[in-house]
């Protein structure tokens, strides 16, 4: 079989050591309840052949959990990574089958295809909402036949690929919008794995910061810092629009400013104009708990020394305010006794004069 061509900036043909996604790949970080629960779909459906379509923003980890179905799939063949927005529909056929000598004016040699490169293995189509839709029919005639035809080719050879397929739009909607052929989504959306944003995850900031910071603090050739209580809450408190990928930028610049000391909010270069517009556009959908503990953690981020306190007294004066300063219904309201509530006026002066509150 003629060596693939490892120039070509759409193919990566991995090898496992050498790449530092597969590095890092290696201590995958899965700590929330909702990241343990997608590990273990994956881990589940992983052994199949069954294609698999994996949808989420972008940075959330789509390439790494490709790259874990390939290595827990049992799999021997390789695992060959294709970005589809970057292929130019003119060579894209030859790209995806191959093609023989001589089978374009200047083609000397001959040229394996993506999927005769991934035969045995894993063929990763990134972007697979950006496949133009020329090719989106060539694609389901190769996954509906199991072979190829390489171009100047008259006899098709056989192919065994696993697909798994990656998108950051919702290719439902793309179907819908005719930008994504119906029939060749039903064929890739066998299995479907919807890694959610960072931000709906948050147990894994915290031991994800860790695992960057031990990663790029050996690197940089210093002892791993610690991140300071507040710069967690301020890590916790961000929206993350750039998931997992910015949050190893943000903290490998924090490792840079820190110089391998305590870090500190100040070293984190988190985009705030981002979290309070992604707020504003969410709060109205979500439990109002979820959204009182959000903005908790933002004020855990900014250093209140009197928080408990100034809390306790918005609690008391909102609800003694909305019950028209009836202690009774204030109560009702707490879910307090009568005793409690007044002791609380009490301690925040709002039994004094209530005229003036
Ligand atoms: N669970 C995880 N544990 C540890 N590192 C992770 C995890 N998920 C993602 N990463 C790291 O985050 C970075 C981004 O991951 P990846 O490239 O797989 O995301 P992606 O969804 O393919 O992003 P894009 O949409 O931009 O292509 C990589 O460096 C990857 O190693
Ligand atoms: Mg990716």
């Amino acid at each position: 079989m003629p060596s693939p061509d490892r120039t070509s900036p759409l193919l990566t043909f991995p090898e496992q050591e050498q790449s530092p996604l597969s590095i890092r790949a290696k201590a995958l970080v899965f700590a929330d309840a909702e990241s343990v629960h997608l590990l273990h779909e994956v881990e589940r459906v992983a052994p199949s052949e069954a294609p698999v379509l994996i949808h989420g923003e972008t940075g959330t980890g789509k390439e790494l959990v490709a790259r874990h179905v390939h290595l827990i799939s049992g799999r021997k063949g390789p695992f060959v990574a294709v970005n589809c927005g970057a292929i130019s529909e003119t060579l894209a056929e030859a790209e995806l089958f191959g093609h023989e000598a001589g089978a374009y004016t200047g083609s000397v040699g001959s040229k394996t295809g993506w999927f005769e490169a991934a035969n045995g293995g894993t063929l990763f189509l990134d972007e697979i909402g950006d496949l133009p839709l020329a090719l989106q029919v060539k694609l389901l005639r190769v996954l509906q036949e199991r072979e190829v035809v390489r171009v100047g080719a008259r006899k098709p050879t056989p192919i065994n690929v696993r697909l798994v397929a990656a998108t950051n739009v919702d290719l439902a909607q793309a179907v819908q919008a005719g930008h994504f052929r119906q029939d060749l989504y039903y064929r890739l959306n066998v299995v479907s794995i919807n890694i959610p944003p960072l931000r709906q995850r948050q147990a894994d900031i915290p031991p994800l910061a860790e695992h960057f910071i031990a990663i790029y603090s050996q690197k940089l050739g210093f002892n791993a810092p610690s991140l300071s209580p507040n710069s967690i809450a301020a890590l916790l408190a961000y929206s993350w629009p750039g998931n997992i990928r910015e949050l190893e930028n943000i903290i490998h610049y924090a490792l840079l400013v820190s110089s391998g000391r305590e870090i500190r909010p100040e070293h984190l270069k988190l985009n705030t104009a981002a979290p309070q517009f992604a707020a504003a556009a969410s709060t109205a959908e979500q439990p109002p708990l979820q959204v009182i503990k959000q903005q908790l953690q933002r004020l855990f981020a900014a250093e209140h020394p009197e928080l408990h306190d100034e809390l306790e007294n918005l609690l008391v004066t909102t609800a003694f305010e909305q019950t028209r300063f009836n202690q009774v219904r204030t109560a009702e309201l707490l879910g307090l006794t009568r005793n409690v509530v007044r002791t609380l006026l009490k301690r925040h002066d709002l039994l004094t004069d209530p005229v003036s509150i």
